[in-house]
């Protein structure tokens, strides 16, 4: 049996655990969906209001040189390339994560010509897999999406790229990602990467992988607030032949000469469109202070020891309450999340939230809690469970106002 005590020596013995200060997380909330929108750095609220008030406020337009905002997304993007095994100049923060994979997957077709297959698998995200179709409609090509386990042995000579993610949304099965990068640069392929649920909690060295192309999030993870511009990576290699198929102003070798003619920057500075979203970009920015002198390798091991010790809970004592574990149980074959099938599924996350304890579900039938190392504690692994026990055996969620479908699941 474990023991609530056991887990507050765990976080007594627990070396990250000063790192949760450096959120502003509200009272009597367990968090558990960081993987979805990461919970508040302390330093963002200061720098927005700088930013909104005195440098908007008074610099106006000024601030785009004395701010340093005008390259505030080679900045942002130099910071990120730490995280994800980067050099400085390859990594740029900027758009969504649709649209940096749309300009991922175009670019690495005008790289790998002559091939008619896109390979993906079929647990990617539903914006992936929406962003390749309309790729491939446009150039004559197919997808290819088998199971996830079967996307190594898919891996031919007809595959222009293989573009996955790294950590599935759903079941948050964890792809090996040098191995599958290493299997499609031996069959002539490329490799374009969604780091989504991955970037910022555990260690990627994109440059060892020899990685082409990758993109991801800005709010998972990584804290930057909802709608935080997203990053894209290109490969040292490619940047001078990265065409971005969306040809705007800011991936310009000089915006402001205004020439009618299009001429890329030279890095990856090419893989920009238009004006930055500033004051997103000032908060990914202010959040990725909360990552100083963090070693991803030990939130790694903290990630690892959190879902350990809730599938252990889930086995102790939900045993019998109609469960199913849909993660991979070996750690090195999961990212940081558990997820949990259960038909009344829905209504049990509604009834978790009004308790204080927040996942999410995605349907059909997941329950899915995500394990921010940084700002959780082994304690709220215990108490999350101890509240869904609760639920179950007090049968909570049956009531009629935790199946009220919202938009946003
Ligand atoms: C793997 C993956 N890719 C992309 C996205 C979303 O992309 P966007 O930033 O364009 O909304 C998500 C969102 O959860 C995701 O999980």
């Amino acid at each position: 049996v474990i023991t609530r005590a056991e887990c507050e020596e765990r976080d007594a013995a627990d070396p990250l655990a000063h790192l949760r200060e450096r959120f502003l997380l509200p009272p009597g909330v367990i968090y558990l969906d960081g993987n979805s929108l990461g919970a508040l750095p302390a330093g963002v609220p200061e720098r927005i209001r700088i930013t909104v008030e005195e440098q908007w406020g008074k610099g106006l337009i000024r601030s785009w040189n004395d701010a340093g905002w005008v390259d505030l997304p080679r900045r942002v993007g130099d910071r990120i390339a730490g995280l994800v095994g980067a050099r400085p100049g390859t990594v740029v923060a900027c758009d969504s994560t649709s649209i940096n994979l749309f300009k991922s997957v175009e670019a690495a077709l005008t790289l790998a010509p002559d091939r008619r297959v896109i390979l993906t698998d079929s647990g990617n995200f539903p914006t992936d897999l929406y962003v390749m179709a309309g790729v491939a409609a446009r150039h004559g090509m197919e997808v290819r999406s088998p199971a996830p386990e079967e996307v190594a042995g898919s891996i031919d000579g007809e595959v222009a790229m293989v573009a996955l993610t790294q950590v599935d949304y759903r079941t948050g099965r964890l792809h090996d990602l040098p191995e599958i990068t290493a299997l499609a640069h031996a069959a002539g392929a490329l490799s374009v990467w969604d780091l989504a649920h991955s970037a910022g909690v555990m260690p990627i060295d994109l440059e060892a992988a020899g990685v082409d192309l990758a993109v991801g999030c800005g709010y998972k993870y990584l804290n930057g607030g909802p709608g935080a511009p997203a990053f894209l990576y290109v490969a040292p290699r490619h940047l001078e032949r990265f065409h971005n198929p969306i040809q705007g102003w800011f991936g310009h070798v000089a915006p402001f000469e205004f020439r009618p003619d299009f001429e890329a920057a030279p890095g990856v500075d090419r893989a920009r469109v238009g004006t930055p979203h500033l004051l997103s970009l000032a908060a990914l920015d202010a959040a990725l202070d909360a990552f100083d002198d963090v070693d991803l390798r030990e939130v790694r091991v903290k990630s690892v020891d959190l879902t350990e010790l809730f599938l252990a809970l889930v086995d102790e004592r939900l045993d019998g309450m109609g469960f199913t574990v849909a993660s991979p149980r070996a750690p090195s074959r999961r990212g940081s999340q558990v997820s949990l099938r259960h038909p009344e599924g829905y209504a049990i996350v509604q009834a978790l939230i009004e308790r204080g304890v927040i996942g999410d579900f995605r349907a059909p039938d997941l329950c899915r809690f995500g394990f921010s190392p940084p700002y959780l504690r082994f304690v709220d692994v215990w108490d999350a469970v101890d509240e869904l026990v609760e639920v179950m055996a007090n049968e909570v969620w049956r009531d009629g106002r935790h199946r009220v479908r919202s938009a946003v699941t």
